[in-house]
């Protein structure tokens, strides 16, 4: 259980497809394009931070591209994820989307390229997204290629279609959705998972069994969820436009949570989900 690498924030976790891959990066979903996304970038870089997870939904590919430059830090020392929006899912669609990403972050390779979610307009069609991305990844064009939102039907369907193991399935994880199944099954095939909304969107922040273990050790309530996380072996992304929690939410390396603490934020599980959409509906 315990995440005996994850020692500091330069500690990466290798995927099955090679990369390694930072266990604590910066998300910027929900972060404005322009000014607010190349400061944040740059906060994170600036705090440690070694990895950045975006989307083409997200509309600040190219800014998260600027900021990354205007670093000077090697190319090859920061991971930046991207994402195939449901509108590009389609073999023809997902290799211009694939490219277009690419273009707009301005990097070279994508480290991790995901489809965001499964939804299409059928099975097949996000069957033909993912071939189209093993053949980015063939030319070049992505390191690593994964899923998001995929529950185990989803990844089931795609084992029995494909040879490509997905290298990462990023999914809605924190105490109340936890969700040991799926961790099970990614553990089993080798597919790591990926925390999204890792701080419940700050909507629980005042919960007492999260403020009781943040009080036991001199943690916030954001430390003790990420915290949380990373005792399960999941690479968490948490999203912040200000400069002193994304600090904050990146000095998780230098304490554990015991098996007990673990327990009772398990036990949360069983809701609310802050996504919109529950995977487990997406035929
Ligand atoms: N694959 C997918 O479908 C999917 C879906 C959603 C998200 N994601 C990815 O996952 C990332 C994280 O998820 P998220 O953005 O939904 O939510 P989150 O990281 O759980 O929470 C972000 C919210 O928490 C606040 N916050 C951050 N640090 C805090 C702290 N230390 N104390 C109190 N409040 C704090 C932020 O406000 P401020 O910004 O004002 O600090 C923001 O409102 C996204 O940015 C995105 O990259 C992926």
């Amino acid at each position: 259980m315990p995440v005996p690498s994850a020692t500091s924030i330069a500690s990466r976790v290798r995927l099955n497809q090679g990369p390694e891959i930072p266990w604590l990066g910066l998300g910027v979903f929900q972060t404005e394009p322009g000014a607010v996304t190349r400061n944040s970038v740059a906060y994170a870089l600036e705090a440690g931070y070694r990895s950045v997870d975006t989307a083409a939904m997200y509309g600040n590919e190219a800014d998260v591209g600027d900021a990354i430059r205007a670093s000077k830090i090697p190319r090859d020392e920061v991971f930046v994820t991207t994402k195939l929006w449901h509108t590009d899912h389609g073999y023809d669609s997902a290799l211009r989307a694939g490219r277009v990403s690419a273009q707009r972050l301005g990097l070279g390779a994508i480290d991790l390229y995901l489809i965001h979610w499964p939804r299409a307009n059928s099975p097949q069609d996000r069957l033909d997204s993912w071939r189209a991305m093993t053949e980015l990844q063939r030319e070049g064009l992505c390191r690593a290629i994964g899923v998001s939102n995929y529950t185990v039907r989803h990844l089931e369907e795609l084992r029995t279609h494909s040879d490509v193991v997905p290298a990462v399935d990023q999914v809605e994880f924190h105490p109340f959705v936890f969700n040991p199944e799926l961790l099970d099954y990614c553990n089993a095939h080798g597919i790591r998972l990926e925390a999204w909304s890792p701080l419940t969107r700050a909507r629980h922040m005042d919960h007492p069994t999260i403020a009781a273990v943040a009080a036991a050790h001199h943690r916030t309530p954001a430390q003790v969820l990420i915290r949380w996380g990373l005792e399960h072996g999941i690479i968490e992304i948490p999203k912040s436009t200000h400069r002193e929690r994304i600090r904050e939410n990146a000095q998780v390396f230098d304490f554990t949570l015991s098996e007990t603490e673990v327990a009772s934020l398990d036990a949360l599980r069983g809701g609310p989900r802050v996504g919109l959409w529950n995977p487990a509906d997406i035929p």
